[in-house]
């Protein structure tokens, strides 16, 4: 029995998954625990790893990935709330919003929580709070756009000519502008770039932090001493969401970041990523019950209670989020072709427009009502990111000591849950 299966199995038994169950999320931690091992083989001490909260914002995934060393990288106040309420310290915690109020600027600042500077306008606001906290021990860095252009997915690529994120680096003379600023702050001790997120090539990710390293050092030659200490590279590393197979590997992005910017796995800079989705993805899935089924022009149509209110990207872009799905009947057996007829099947979500499926024309074994659908890789932005309050599904946290034990099977188990906030608090 693989872990899927033995999850699924599990969960029957423990009566989290039934004949009234509509979806739930399930994490696995001790998946979790073995990703975050392999992100700090594959990179040096130099390097610190955070978290990117916008991809699972569940207190208790948190506050697990905080025991397994990373820090959390928050976008909002609302994520920054929640890795708070994780427990994590301000110094292991850094605020990266485009959209920072004078509040947000002014609590993290008083609060020793260290923040990238999204633009010029954010920056003056910045030089007035630095007066007013002078002490303060923030590490405060300029996000720069490298300006180098797209991945294959346009809405997750940030360092296109025209992105809304970060300063600009090749418009007009703003290379030369950011030197003078760092010049004229010593207090400016970090630099940031994210290139971008699923879509984006090992090589294209490498070329953007090559470019702000390079950046780094001209910044500092031109003040004379090491002023920038800390290069922030993102996050970005794609997901396999074709198989279970972790294509590519921490290892390789490390490689890749070697042999293009070897600097950074020497001792001179402290280095601090971001990864969201490569270390939650193929550790969460979403289990969800099919009501009914029928054939519409020869199709076989299995409809299911996750649709665009968990899985709102593969519902509106399906060509760049597509999903895996498995069928299991009611009895926890894994639907195959030995035990169930092939058909072409749409699988389809609970919401009322025709787009919501969670995949179309697939050959799958039969789904007859009351299977299950197990929904692979959806461990980030998906059932955790809370896009509809009201269709919030139940959500589990599968721990196991080891593949053959099944009693540890969720250990918080929200069965009522209705809003985000009985989520987080419960859990
Ligand atoms: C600044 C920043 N860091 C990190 C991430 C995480 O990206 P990913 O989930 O692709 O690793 C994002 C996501 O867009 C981001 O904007």
């Amino acid at each position: 029995m693989n872990r899927k299966q033995q999850i699924i199995n599990s969960a029957i038994k423990a009566n989290i998954i039934d004949n009234n169950l509509t979806a739930i999320g399930i994490m696995d931690l001790n998946g979790l625990q073995k990703t975050v091992s392999d992100v700090y083989a594959a990179f040096p001490e130099n390097f610190f790893h955070t978290f990117a909260v916008k991809a699972n914002a569940l207190v208790k995934v948190l506050e697990s990935l905080r025991e397994y060393g990373m820090g959390a990288e928050v976008a909002s106040p609302g994520e920054l709330l929640i890795a708070q309420t994780a427990g994590f310290p301000a110094q292991d915690i850094i605020f990266d919003s485009p959209a920072k109020t004078i509040n947000d600027l002014r609590s993290c600042i008083k609060n020793d929580i260290s923040l990238n500077i999204d633009n010029l306008q954010e920056l003056e606001r910045i030089d007035q709070l630095m007066d007013e906290f002078p002490e303060t021990k923030s590490i405060i860095g300029f996000r720069v756009n490298p300006q180098i252009g797209a991945g294959k997915i346009g809405s997750t690529s940030t360092a296109t000519a025209t992105s809304k994120f970060g300063y600009a680096l090749t418009d007009n003379d703003n290379r030369q502008q950011l030197v003078n600023i760092y010049k004229n702050r010593p207090w400016l001790k970090s630099i940031h770039t994210h290139t971008g997120s699923q879509g984006c090539e090992l090589t294209l990710m490498a070329a953007g932090v090559k470019i702000i390293t390079e950046l780094a050092e001209e910044i500092n030659t031109a003040i004379g001493q090491q002023q920038i200490t800390r290069l922030d590279i993102g996050g970005g590393l794609p997901v396999n969401f074709a198989s279970d197979d972790v294509t590519p590997s921490f290892q390789e992005y490390a490689d890749t970041l070697k042999e293009t910017v070897p600097l950074l796995f020497t001792d001179k800079y402290q280095v601090k990523t971001e990864f969201g989705r490569a270390i939650v993805a193929k550790n969460g899935m979403i289990i969800t019950r099919v009501e009914y089924t029928k054939s519409s022009g020869g199709r076989h149509i299995a409809t299911t209670h996750a649709g665009a209110q968990i899985l709102t990207r593969t519902a509106f872009l399906p060509k760049f989020w597509p999903l895996r799905v498995t069928g299991y009947s009611s009895d926890g057996t894994e639907k195959t072709a030995s035990n169930a007829e092939i058909v072409a099947t749409d699988v389809a979500g609970p919401c009322c427009f025709a787009g919501d499926l969670i995949c179309v024309n697939k050959k799958l074994p039969k789904l007859v009502p009351n299977d299950y659908v197990l929904i692979h890789d959806t461990g980030g932005y998906y059932f955790t990111n809370h896009f509809d309050y009201n269709s919030l599904p139940r959500v589990s946290i599968y721990t196991a000591q080891s593949e053959s034990t099944s009693e540890n099977v969720a250990m918080s188990c929200i069965r009522q849950a209705q809003s985000l906030e009985d989520v987080l608090l419960k859990m």
